[in-house]
């Protein structure tokens, strides 16, 4: 696993997708850049997401707010005081970890065990295995599992009532090591506040103490009433966006998973007080559709149902995915009651409430979010594309398979040689497809080691212009995945491509 995730990490920088940040300078820990290629996808999966939230429902609609807020947001939101990660040192190895993060590792190992016992049984029960049953009746499994509930319970608790001390015990009564080291030698406990801070002005003795947003949520809930008053919004309703966030994460060698800089695609749906489970059991299912519409593998998405619950929230879940490290969350969904636009109310003295029509009264509307990092959209669809195959005469090939509406190029055109007519021909067939599509040209090469590129590039079609090209105005297009050919009329180009990167 790991050697497959080092090799996401050199494919990602040799084909032009994500290159470390300031790498002449020896990069910047957690912050990276995407190149010509991962700017389009990423582009792309924003693009994606932005239909399928905004364009696609009529009562949801996007706004662009700004990283900068006024600093009472933060205060109001529970940042100041409450957006704290849990942290711990070895006093041998001198490195820093989040207590929380080494005792979920902790858990996941035991319902890891757990899940073994399961897939043991699986295969030797067949049809007749039910699941449910044997996880309550086998003891082993049973033992597995009500451990790591406890523990896991037993941190939130601890964490929910700052009680710092406990979960230092917990981390020594669990035996838990240094994990690069081994050394059970800890500090205490303490909390680190992830908020990024700047100043605004240049006079140092008048500039104001500003952070960088660290959710893009917050943006929505200050215009909550502007975009309802505006839009004539009614209830339920949604606001989107996508935006960078910051925070000041401690992190481990995990690319582009927890960055310090990174990219959210929120939506916050404001509904009638008392109906907010309903939505968030909605949205819970829609969110999941949407991921498993990629077609990159259902198998590779779970829920997890938060024991641990944020400051703001009465119900959380995450859509996790198999990342190449186990897996991880990828996406939040939470039901944040009304608490924000209550807290906003309490510290601007504006009343952020909703008139419904049909129940003739005013309210303050409950809050169901959905929260997806674009960073770990990319690293999902980029990791689980990336495959190394045996072909039929046993020479290996690498193929990105992305989903050909995320694909940066859709076609690449290829002269089958570099005279004869053949490159104007390729650039003619370019010159009409770039209207639609992003397409690219190659004339270098033998035409095999073309295609390999462009499959390595996760490119969908390779478009190739031959000598009877000029006699019949045909051409071959050659699928990536299947790497079939077919001889089609150049003016089918359009409609074949089209067909198959349309949502
Ligand atoms: N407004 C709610 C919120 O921000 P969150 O669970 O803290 O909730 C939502 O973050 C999503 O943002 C996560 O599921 C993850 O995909 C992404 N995310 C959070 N922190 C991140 C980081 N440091 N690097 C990359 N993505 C991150």
């Amino acid at each position: 696993q790991e050697d497959i995730f080092k090799n996401v990490i050199s494919h990602a920088k040799e084909y032009g997708y994500i290159f470390p940040s300031s790498e002449i300078y020896d990069g910047l820990s957690a912050v990276y850049d995407y190149g010509q290629n991962g700017a389009e996808l990423k582009k792309n999966i924003r693009e994606y997401w932005w239909k399928s939230m905004v364009q696609m429902h009529e009562n949801i609609v996007g706004i662009d707010a700004s990283i900068f807020m006024h600093p009472t947001t933060w205060k109001a939101s529970g940042h100041v005081d409450a957006f704290n990660d849990p942290l711990i040192d070895n006093k041998d190895s001198k490195k820093r970890y989040r207590a929380d993060v080494l005792i979920e590792d902790y858990a996941e190992k035991l319902n890891q065990k757990a899940q073994k016992e399961i897939d043991k049984a699986k295969a030797r029960y067949g049809d007749a295995f039910n699941e449910e049953e044997f996880k309550a009746t086998n003891a082993r499994t049973k033992d597995y599992l009500e451990k790591k509930d406890a523990i896991l319970k037993r941190m939130a608790h601890s964490l929910e009532t700052e009680n710092l001390a406990d979960v230092k015990a917990l981390i020594e009564e669990l035996g838990i090591a240094d994990p690069e080291t081994g050394s059970k030698n800890w500090t205490e406990v303490r909390q680190f506040n992830l908020m990024f801070g700047t100043k605004l002005g240049a006079e140092a003795a008048s500039a104001m103490d500003l952070y960088l947003r660290p959710e893009t949520a917050q943006g929505i809930f200050v215009n909550f009433l502007n975009v309802q008053k505006t839009g004539r919004m009614k209830v339920p309703f949604g606001i989107a966006q996508t935006g960078k966030a910051f925070r000041n994460e401690i992190v481990a060698r995990q690319f582009i998973f927890r960055m310090r800089e990174f990219e959210q695609m929120e939506m916050q749906y404001f509904v009638r007080p008392g109906e907010e489970l309903k939505w968030y059991e909605f949205w819970k299912e829609t969110r999941l559709k949407w991921h498993k519409s990629l077609g990159l593998g259902e198998e590779k998405y779970r829920f997890h149902d938060h024991e641990k619950l944020a400051h703001y929230a009465n119900a959380a879940a995450d859509i996790e995915f198999d990342f190449p490290f186990g897996f991880k969350e990828l996406e939040g969904i939470h039901s944040r009651t009304d608490f924000d636009l209550k807290a906003h109310e309490k510290f601007s003295g504006k009343k952020l409430q909703f008139f419904d029509n049909e129940l003739n009264e005013n309210y303050v509307p409950y809050v169901v979010e959905t929260s997806v990092g674009l960073d770990r959209m990319f690293l999902a669809v980029f990791s689980s594309s990336l495959k190394e195959e045996t072909l039929e005469d046993g020479s290996t090939r690498t193929v990105l398979s992305l989903p050909a509406v995320l694909a940066p190029t859709k076609a690449a055109v290829l002269p089958l040689i570099k005279r004869d007519g053949l490159p104007e021909v390729a650039r003619e067939i370019i010159e009409d497809l770039k209207w639609d599509f992003n397409v690219a040209y190659d004339e270098k090469d033998a035409v095999g080691r073309r295609y390999r590129r462009q499959d390595a590039l996760g490119t969908p079609f390779c478009i190739t212009v031959d000598h009877q090209t000029l006699e019949d105005q045909t051409v071959t297009i050659r699928h990536r995945d299947t790497m079939k050919q077919d001889r089609v009329k150049i003016s089918e180009l359009r409609g074949i491509i089209n067909e198959e990167v349309s949502v």
